[in-house]
């Protein structure tokens, strides 16, 4: 990612429960962070449970604040003035204000998704809420079953239904994802060769490869 005085900022939301959204905020700010960009994430969710993450971690990056939907820009701002070049903003799930408020501000959305009909039916509040914001926006499906060739298939096919765009790179149903937040940790921290590391490294691959596409 080039380093320049704006920082980049992605923001994960699903109108879901339970979708990823942390899991993939972590992972991605602390692969950042082994790229030598200074990361942060937001953590705009009551819940705060990407902060909680952060105070297992300690001192460690990424500096995990916690930020109420209403002070996101300035947190933004505080963040830029600290040098912060790669910021993730974690979001409650539903599709609400905290939701608007992180789409608009950030230079791309993901939405992690399930492969399952209860979540893809619940991209549609979403796809309406990117549509609006004109933010690049792309579905990363998560926790898909090894072998789901099919499910996953069935799962593209239904959000490009509603007008999204769909991530290359999903992530699979891997035990490494929970084992390491418990414990304030990413799934590359404890596994670097395992597989949950390799889909953090080929979506954070990704990631740089669209944003220069879409930056100037
Ligand atoms: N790819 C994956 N493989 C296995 N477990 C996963 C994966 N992604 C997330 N999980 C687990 O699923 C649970 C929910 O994930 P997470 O907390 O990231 O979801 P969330 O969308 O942030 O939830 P909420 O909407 O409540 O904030 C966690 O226990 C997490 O460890
Ligand atoms: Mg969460």
């Amino acid at each position: 990612m080039p380093k320049t005085d704006q920082p980049t900022i992605i923001a994960i939301v699903s109108q879901k429960g339970g979708s990823g959204k942390t899991t993939l905020a972590v992972n991605l700010a602390t692969r950042a962070a082994q790229a030598s960009q200074e990361s942060c994430v937001i953590d705009t969710d009551p819940q705060a449970t990407a902060a909680a993450w952060g105070d297992w971690r300690g001192d460690f990056l990424p500096v995990v604040v916690t930020a109420p939907p209403a002070r996101l820009t300035r947190t933004i701002e505080s963040a830029k003035k600290n040098g912060v070049e790669f910021i993730v903003i974690d979001t409650p799930p539903h599709a609400d204000a905290a939701a608007r408020e992180a789409i608009k501000a950030a230079d791309i959305v993901l939405i992690p998704t399930k492969p399952r009909a209860f979540d893809l039916a619940a991209l549609e509040p979403i796809a309406d809420l990117v549509s609006f914001a004109k933010t690049p926006a792309f579905v990363v499906l998560n926790a898909v079953p090894t072998g789901a060739t099919v499910l996953a298939n069935e799962a593209r096919k239904t959000a490009e239904g509603m007008g999204l765009s769909i991530c290359p790179v999903e992530l699979g149903d891997r035990a490494a994802f929970h084992r390491s937040s418990a414990k304030g940790e990413t799934a590359a921290e404890i596994d670097p060769s395992g597989k949950a590391a390799q889909e953090v490294d080929a979506l954070w691959k990704w990631l740089n490869k669209v944003l220069k596409k879409a930056q100037k």
